[in-house]
């Protein structure tokens, strides 16, 4: 039913257009939900827990109880019961979805560091941090679980991971006859550190009570899942709650599941009978929306002599929280991703005294590609074998793991123009000899992929056009830093046949549109297409009412020849003979028209398989004398089929690729074993890359059209950009040092040839 958009308005859809929240976010114009304060506001501090694993043997609130504005002190020994239990699900699922399925101050047990034993509300900021340090909270530690070393022998093989969406372990054909058939394996082990996101405004809640009504202020990447959990987990109507985010400050997963600050903030609210904001502090971040778990990875490679890879076999090893089987799936993307007849991939894991670990920015991928695309590299060095060709000899049409075909793909020319603008062949043929002054240079690539997420309910969207040519596009997505809130104005437009700047986006509240929460790269895409079926109805309503009307130029025209443009309507094949919306809106006294949309993604069992691909170059200098590593360019070519904005489509390609600088070079939370708690919980010693570090970095788009995945054609760009970028930075490493690290991240001390990571 959907029309492919004739030139005119087709233009909408593609061209690089602003953010529609922008300009508000830089100035500071912008309001997050911190920023709220309905009359009477009150504030709630959370008080974290002091050991890693053991019991909370006794509150002692006296103090802070008396201490000036103090409302209630809240912990386990008095918060109302919840009417159900949290699910760990993402909150793309359309039921409520928590990150964990503990929720804090039920019972005296701890364990983990930072984990909420007590809450304390006063009547400002201040004063509830003032009574939170005079709170007494003892404990009784048990011994604590934190890292690889003391949880590897009680590890287990988990029969699903990642909330029960997968499987624990994975495989095809027979990897022992194809290690027997190899000529040269590879085998490599891998620790990656921990990593932390944490976006620039944390994770803040702001609750009030009304009637009976609940209104929530929450900062989260999907409003619609923070009001079906508060609600399932307070036993409310989710009629009854409304959840607004207007502003979100970024997140890059660390809002994808619903957590418990928003659910506090509205029971502190009903204690207390008065609005409540729940600021989540930095130093809490670390401890408050999970994170990348630690993890090992034990890797084998075989191939034939000619590059041919025989086998791959893949084992994961990492920590996940006392309740929750998690780990992020780094094992599937890597299995799909080359033509290997043999693989196996297995997951283990152990109960460790940490949260349950999260999404982060391609969870999974960003890891496991790292894996694969390092012994790619340790490969083609062993085989005497360029890299590029070691992968175009490995490519594949369809998907390995169950033979269907790839809905686009467009991975070769990814290859081919990235090597073609980066000068790849010019690259020096033997590692660590190419130099400028006394820096070591050396370039490296890698592939990148990302699945397209399907499995998602029906979406919705509403168009609105009124009778003075403005139009609104509304669901009840967030923005929180994609540019969703431009692609719905440009495809509400396109579809309309009227200009971007006439329409408005309204997001960010729940009562508007039901649409997903925009996780897994597919929020732009699934929101856009519902934004794309709603406007499209609309115009045909606009055409069916034209063509009906006698008064109109158009009557009797078949509505299938009449196209619009210009927010006219008029015979194909010329823009003569037909008149504005807003004459028809005029004369049939309309002061509006609108239209719902929905979208019903195809689900997963479309006969097709469906992934972003891409090819990453970098280049970097060390100083071996200082240990340092500078990333001088890196280059990206994509295929995320259609680009429906070329600006953010962009920036959100460039932003994946800098993490890149980060995952490789700086990135790790680092646990102290003593304590069980992070070492490093502030942002001044969870070292970051800035711009200062941040290189020259191109992103280029490969054309590719899909048919497939959604009525736009747009595959998803949010997450892809960083998979296998700090693959391309550790093996330009290795090209310019002829050593290889294979630990994440590369320190100076490993550079240097001290300390773990440190390697021949
Ligand atoms: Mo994204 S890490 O799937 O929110």
């Amino acid at each position: 039913m959907s029309t492919v958009p004739h030139r005119a308005r087709a233009a909408q859809v593609g061209r690089p257009m602003d953010r529609a929240d922008g300009r508000a976010k830089v100035t500071g114009a912008a309001r997050y939900s911190a920023e709220y304060a309905p009359p009477g506001t009150v504030y709630a501090v959370l008080v974290g827990a002091r050991i890693a694993a053991g019991e909370v043997t006794g509150i002692d609130a006296r103090r802070a109880l008396r201490s000036d504005g103090v409302l209630a002190v809240l912990s386990h020994l008095n918060l109302p019961p919840l009417a159900a239990e949290p699910h760990l699900l993402p909150s793309l699922a359309g039921a409520a979805a928590s990150g964990q399925s503990f929720f804090p101050m039920r019972d005296a047990r701890v364990h983990y560091a930072g984990q909420p034993v007590a809450m304390v509300v006063a009547d400002t900021l201040e004063r509830a941090g003032h009574a939170a340090e005079l709170l007494e909270v003892s404990y009784r530690a048990e011994p604590h679980v934190t890292g690889l070393e003391q949880g590897r022998e009680h590890a287990y093989e988990p029969e699903r991971i990642f909330a029960g969406f997968l499987p624990g372990r994975i495989g095809r054909g027979d990897v022992d006859r194809g290690l027997a058939e190899a000529d040269t394996v590879v085998e490599t082990v891998h620790r990656l550190a921990a990593n932390h996101h944490n976006p620039i405004e944390p994770a803040a809640a702001t609750a009030q009570w009304q009637d009976g009504r609940l209104t929530v202020h929450d900062s989260t990447q999907g409003p619609t899942a923070t009001r079906l959990t508060v609600a399932e987990l307070l036993g409310l109507p989710p009629s009854q709650v409304r959840v607004l985010a207007p502003a979100v400050g970024g997140s890059f997963g660390s809002k994808a599941m619903v957590w418990s600050h928003p659910v506090l903030a509205a029971m502190a609210a009903r204690h207390v009978r008065a609005p409540v904001k729940l600021a989540v502090t930095r130093e809490q971040m670390f401890t408050a929306c999970g994170h990348r778990e630690e993890q090992e990875h034990r890797f084998t490679l075989g191939a034939r002599r000619d590059g041919t890879l025989t086998a791959m076999r893949h084992h994961k090893l990492s920590p996940t929280s006392p309740f929750d089987d998690w780990t992020e799936p780094s094992l599937e993307m890597p299995a799909r991703m080359y033509a290997c007849p043999n693989h196996e991939g297995v997951y283990r894991l152990f109960r460790a005294n940490t949260m349950t670990p999260a999404f982060m920015r391609a969870p999974g991928e960003a890891s496991g590609m790292f894996v694969l695309e390092t012994a790619m590299d340790e490969l083609a060095g062993e085989l005497g074998m360029d890299p590029v060709e070691l992968r175009l000899r490995n490519h594949c049409d369809d998907d390995p793991s169950t033979g269907l075909p790839w809905s686009s793909k467009g991975l070769r020319e990814c290859y081919a123009r990235g090597a073609e603008m980066f000068g790849w062949h010019d690259r020096a043929p033997v590692p660590g000899t190419r130099t400028d002054g006394h820096w070591l240079v050396g370039t490296g690539m890698a592939s990148a992929v990302y699945p397209v997420y399907q499995a998602m309910g029906p979406q919705r969207a509403r168009v609105r056009l009124y009778a003075d040519g403005r139009a609104t596009a509304e669901t009840a997505c967030a923005d929180f830093g994609t540019g969703v809130g431009a692609v719905m104005r440009q495809v509400a437009a396109a579809a309309l046949g009227i200009g971007a700047e006439q329409v408005e986006a309204r997001y960010g509240d729940t009562e508007l549109p039901t649409t997903v929460a925009a996780v897994g790269s597919a929020g732009t895409g699934a929101i856009a297409s519902a934004v794309h079926t709603a406007a499209s109805a609309l115009r045909e309503q606009m055409v069916a009412r034209a063509v009906a009307d006698p008064a109109s130029p158009l009557y009797g025209t078949d509505p299938g020849r009449v196209e619009a443009a210009g927010g006219r309507m008029f015979p194909q094949g010329g823009s003569g003979g037909g008149e504005a919306y807003t004459d028809v809106l005029r004369r049939h006294m309309m002061s509006d028209a609108e239209a719902l949309g929905a979208w019903d993604p195809p689900g997963a069992d479309g006969g097709y398989a469906a992934a972003t691909f891409g090819a990453q170059f970098a280049e970097v200098g060390v100083d071996p004398d200082l240990g340092l590593v500078r990333v001088r360019r890196m280059l990206g070519v994509f295929a995320p089929g259609r680009v429906l904005n070329a600006k953010t489509a962009r920036s959100q390609l460039m932003g994946g690729m800098l993490w890149g600088v980060g995952h490789a070079l700086l990135e790790a939370t680092r646990m102290d074993p003593g304590s069980g708690r992070w070492a490093n919980a502030s942002m001044g010693d969870y070292l970051l890359p800035v711009n200062a570090d941040a290189p020259e970095v191109r992103v280029e788009f490969a054309e590719v059209e899909d048919a497939v995945v959604n009525p736009l054609g747009a595959k998803g760009v949010g997450e892809v950009g960083v998979v296998g970028a700090s693959a391309a930075i550790a093996n330009a490493v290795h090209h310019a040092t002829g050593r290889r690290f294979r630990d994440l991240p590369i320190t100076i001390e490993a550079v240097l040839g001290r300390g773990q990571g440190a390697s021949a």
